[in-house]
């Protein structure tokens, strides 16, 4: 039936009415607080492009941590930020390294806050590439898996609840999982970054990390922006390789690929709303061009209205605290 009869703003006519018919819910138990792990003692040290994002030693990530548990937020995601680098990246897999000792400090202190282990070499090389740099400059793929499924135990031994590989080097996912299963923890989930795409967008996390290649860039092992059906094969293959839970990074340009990867693999999904699209949003706020709050919670919407079932963000200790 047409208008008259039919008038869509019926249902739009009151808060209450909205409420009622509203298809997208954001709740803080969707929400995956990143933090960034400094080595040291008694350090908290801003971000540049991220306000209100710091960086942490371990006593302050213990704390802040427990913040965002106060608020409903369920995990971290932790990324260290070794004392020294070296080519191959070996403070990704030392026992004593920033993220062990993080993960072992917030579990004691929260143990029902879950703890996220980002995989990835680029924080702890020298030549801050996500793998191993062979002499003619090239990425090497196989060489990296035992790096990477060498770091996952590490990471896993330290009491991490979910492996996160964010390298994107092919068939990382099986090697981390026949690692990890060798190594006693067949009930750890692996949370692939499926579909990460070689992004303008992380620029804010290399800053924050110092992980900024020293020369050349990622695009020859992350995904070209243009590309989706290639997203969806590669998020078919991590499902194949044993992932539990798939990601897309970053989350605002791609959500249509949010979408055609929850309907076509089922898996849970996760979508990373990644530094620059913070920090677009804080620069956009503070120069008083946007709204912050209304800005924030719309963009979150709209990647769960997208498909996402978790998200992973830097504003998500405010946006906890704005949903209450
Ligand atoms: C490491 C990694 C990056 C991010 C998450 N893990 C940076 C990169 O690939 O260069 C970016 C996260 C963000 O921008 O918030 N490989």
């Amino acid at each position: 039936m047409p208008f008259p009869q039919t008038r869509l703003r019926r249902l739009r006519a009151t808060g209450a009415l909205r409420g009622l018919v509203r298809e997208t819910r954001l709740d803080a138990g969707d929400f995956i607080y990143p933090m960034f792990i400094a080595h040291g003692s008694d350090r908290r040290e801003p971000i540049d492009a991220m306000p209100g994002i710091d960086r942490l030693s371990i006593a302050h990530a213990v704390d802040e941590a427990g913040e965002a548990g106060a608020l409903g937020i369920p995990a971290v995601l932790l990324f260290g930020l070794p004392a020294a680098k070296d080519e191959e990246g070996s403070g990704a897999w030392d026992d004593e390294g920033v993220v062990q000792l993080a993960t072992r400090a917030i579990k004691q202190a929260h143990p029902d806050l879950l703890v996220v282990a980002d995989l990835c070499l680029c924080e702890y090389t020298s030549h801050g590439h996500c793998g191993v740099v062979r002499p003619d400059g090239r990425v090497d793929n196989d060489a990296t898996l035992e790096l990477l499924a060498r770091t996952a135990c590490s990471q896993a031994r330290a009491g991490a609840d979910i492996i996160a590989p964010s390298d994107m080097m092919d068939g990382r996912v099986a090697a981390i999982r026949a690692a990890l299963d060798d190594d006693g923890h067949h009930d750890t989930p692996i949370l692939a970054y499926s579909a990460k795409f070689a992004s303008a967008f992380y620029g804010p996390f290399r800053e924050a990390a110092d992980s900024a290649p020293a020369f050349g860039d990622r695009r020859s092992y992350q995904m070209d922006p243009a590309n989706a059906d290639e997203a969806i094969r590669e998020a078919r293959l991590d499902v194949e390789e044993g992932a539990d839970l798939v990601m897309v990074k970053p989350a605002l340009p791609y959500l249509d690929l949010i979408r055609r990867i929850k309907d076509d693999t089922a898996m849970p999904l996760v979508a990373y709303n990644v530094s620059g699209e913070y920090a677009m949003v804080k620069a956009a706020a503070a120069a008083g061009y946007l709204d912050e709050r209304s800005a924030v919670l719309e963009s979150l919407t709209g990647i769960r209205r997208a498909g996402a079932d978790i998200v992973i963000t830097y504003h998500a200790k405010e946006a906890a605290r704005w949903l209450r």
